[in-house]
């Protein structure tokens, strides 16, 4: 058995689609799910999942082994970061190496690195007038959003479209492929 731990800072919808995925199958489990944020919609839907989640404060995830003995006393394997906004500490890479996987909504390395998440990354696609958007979905180093490229999908984007609307198509997108790359890559 494989075991998933999922890292998510905000709404948390991919995080549950991937649990909702690896549902029942005997192999793969999402076995926790931990955030920074104490106010992280992630957390109710961990709760409605019956998975264990785990808050941690910036000095616990930076400064302390804390989250690394957490992990390993849960028999961690892979580490997948949907939504997750920090960079990781060294100690963390260093004890999964190649073994975390992280979301980029568009295609890198257009609108990558420091301060491009979510709606921001949206809202610079629509401001520039870009064609497509899509996502990245890729191994995760020290920099921000410049780990090896494991998988991308484009979606095509109409003059008119808004933020919004963006991101509903790149969600799509993330909910289609993110589980099924885990899943191979596994
Ligand atoms: C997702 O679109 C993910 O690609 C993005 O945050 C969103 C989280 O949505 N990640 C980043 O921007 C990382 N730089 P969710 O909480 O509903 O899964």
């Amino acid at each position: 058995m494989k075991k998933i731990a999922i890292f998510a800072s905000g709404s948390g919808s991919n995080a549950e689609n991937i649990a909702r995925y690896f549902e029942g199958n005997s192999k793969v489990e999402v076995s926790v799910i931990l955030t920074n944020n104490p106010n992280a919609f992630v957390l109710s839907r961990a709760k409605d999942l019956k998975i264990p989640s785990y808050i941690f404060s910036r000095n616990e995830f930076y400064k302390s082994d804390d989250i690394i003995r957490y992990l390993t006393e849960k028999e961690i394997d892979f580490i997948v970061l949907a939504g997750f906004l920090w960079l990781l500490p060294i100690n963390l890479l260093r004890k999964f190496p190649d073994s975390i996987l992280n979301i980029h909504p568009a295609l890198l390395p257009k609108y990558g690195g420091k301060g491009m998440f979510g709606m921001k990354v949206h809202e610079a696609v629509v401001r520039n007038k870009e064609k497509e958007s899509g996502i990245t979905i890729h191994l995760v180093n020290e920099n921000y959003d410049e780990g090896k490229v494991i998988f991308q999908s484009k979606c095509k984007l109409n003059p008119d479209d808004t933020p919004e609307q963006v991101a509903e198509k790149v969600h799509q997108l993330e909910y289609e492929y993110f589980p099924k790359i885990i899943e191979q890559l596994l």
